[in-house]
Formats: C-alpha cells, sequence, structure tokens
C-alpha cells in the first residue's frame, strides 16, 4: 500500500444511483447500494486525497473526512459534478446513474384507475453526466464504469471512446459476486489503448485500492 501517495490531489468520487421522481411518493431507481464508490472514497482518504463524495440515497455511512454531497435526480449528480469538476484532478463514476427520467411529475399521489387499465409512463433521456465531463476534460483524469449484462468488453471498450475516459471499470452485473449490492466484485479495466486486464473476484476494497494504483501509475505518464 502507497501509504500518502494522493496526498494533494482532488478525487471526486459518484457513488450509489440516482432516482427520478413519479410524483411525491414514488420514483424509479435502480439497485446501485453505492458499495464499490464509498470504498473507493475510504481507500483515496488512506491514500492522503482531498476527496468529494457525490451520492445518490443510500444506506452507507460515508468515510470520515470525505466532503459529501447528497443528490437525488441524475440533474442535481450533473450539477454537483460540474461545480467541483474544473478543480479536480482524478474523476470516479461509480455511480448508477437514471437514464431516464418521467417526463412529467405528479403533484399529487397518482390514484389507482379502473382493475382492468394499465398505466403508462413517458419517459425522456437524462444527460450522461460522464460524457458531458469527458467532452470538457482538461486536466482530469476521468475513470467510468460499465455495468453490463452481455457483450461487457465491446459495450466498455465502445464507452471508452464515446466518452473520452481514460479509462473504465466494467464488471458482468449477472455473475454470482460482481455488482449490485455484492461486498464482492469481479472487474476487469479497461484503457484507451485496447489494453485490459481482467482481476479475480476481491472486495470492493480491494478492487478500489488495485484501480487507484492504476490511475496512479497512468497519471505518471
Ligand atoms: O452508458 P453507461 O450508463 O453504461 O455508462 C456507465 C458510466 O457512465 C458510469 O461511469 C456512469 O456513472 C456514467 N453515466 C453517467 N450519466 C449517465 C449514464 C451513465 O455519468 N446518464
Amino acid at each position: 500500500q502507497r501509504e500518502g501517495d494522493m496526498r494533494g490531489l482532488k478525487v471526486m468520487v459518484t457513488a450509489a444511483g440516482t432516482r427520478e421522481p413519479i410524483d411525491p411518493v414514488r420514483f424509479v431507481g435502480n439497485r446501485s447500494s453505492g458499495k464499490m464508490g464509498y470504498s473507493i472514497a475510504r481507500q483515496a482518504l488512506l491514500r492522503g486525497a482531498d476527496v468529494t463524495l457525490i451520492t445518490g440515497p443510500s444506506a452507507l455511512t460515508p468515510p470520515p473526512y470525505a466532503k459529501v454531497v447528497r443528490v437525488e435526480t441524475t440533474k442535481q449528480m450533473l450539477d454537483a459534478c460540474l461545480a467541483v469538476y474544473p478543480e479536480t484532478d482524478i474523476v470516479i463514476k461509480a455511480a448508477a446513474v437514471a437514464d431516464f427520467k418521467p417526463r412529467s411529475v405528479a403533484d399529487q399521489k397518482i390514484k389507482k384507475i379502473h382493475p382492468e387499465d394499465g398505466m403508462t409512463i413517458v419517459m425522456d433521456q437524462n444527460p450522461d453526466i460522464l460524457k458531458t465531463l469527458g467532452g470538457m476534460k482538461k486536466q482530469q483524469f476521468l475513470v467510468g464504469f460499465a455495468a453490463e449484462t452481455q457483450n461487457l468488453l465491446e459495450n466498455a471498450a465502445s464507452k471508452v471512446k464515446k466518452k473520452n475516459l481514460d479509462m473504465i471499470v466494467a464488471n458482468d452485473v449477472s455473475l454470482k459476486g460482481a455488482g449490485f449490492n455484492t461486498d464482492t466484485n469481479i472487474v476487469k479495466f479497461l484503457y484507451p489503448d485496447g489494453t485490459v486486464e481482467a482481476l479475480e473476484i476481491l472486495s470492493k476494497d480491494e478492487v478500489a485500492s488495485i484501480l487507484l494504483d492504476r490511475v496512479m501509475a497512468k497519471r505518471k505518464r
């Protein structure tokens, strides 16, 4: 472990899932627990980094000394990211961002209708936060995540290009011991030059620590 090797670096980590309201009591969300992002924030803090953790709703306690920004919707996460991005050295986007949001939010709780009737929610696309940050990139080292259920490497590699990333962490969320709400993860690291590193099953803290080793090594070049 490289103790203190991230001293002086400003790291932004996003974690957990965003939620989009349907009415005052309901939302569209996803199964992200925030465990991977909170582990990355904790490991970066242990190495001396200055960490801003931008998090959707999560049951976890943020690591001590992180600057925590709590958000709910994708738009709120985007705004929080844009506010700290110019001063950031390393961005790690572990959040599961809601890609769609209901076109309109009802003012009052939506009532049940006739039992035989269905109900339709029209959704619009949310902005892609990471792609936005990739398009504005200056000194920042940008790391994305790709949670896939099929064609893992192809999909992850195309995201590195489309979002102008320096690295992506790909995981097949359909594997046992990987993905949402587990304490372990099985990931592959991909880089813009096409190289791939596959890790064995590890705790999320161990994945976070190796991820930061790679970020520090790549940044130096
Ligand atoms: O395209 P996909 O959602 O699979 O990309 C995953 C990566 O992009 C993650 O790092 C996630 O945090 C980020 N993302 C984002 N804004 C979105 C969708 C995904 O920042 N609207």
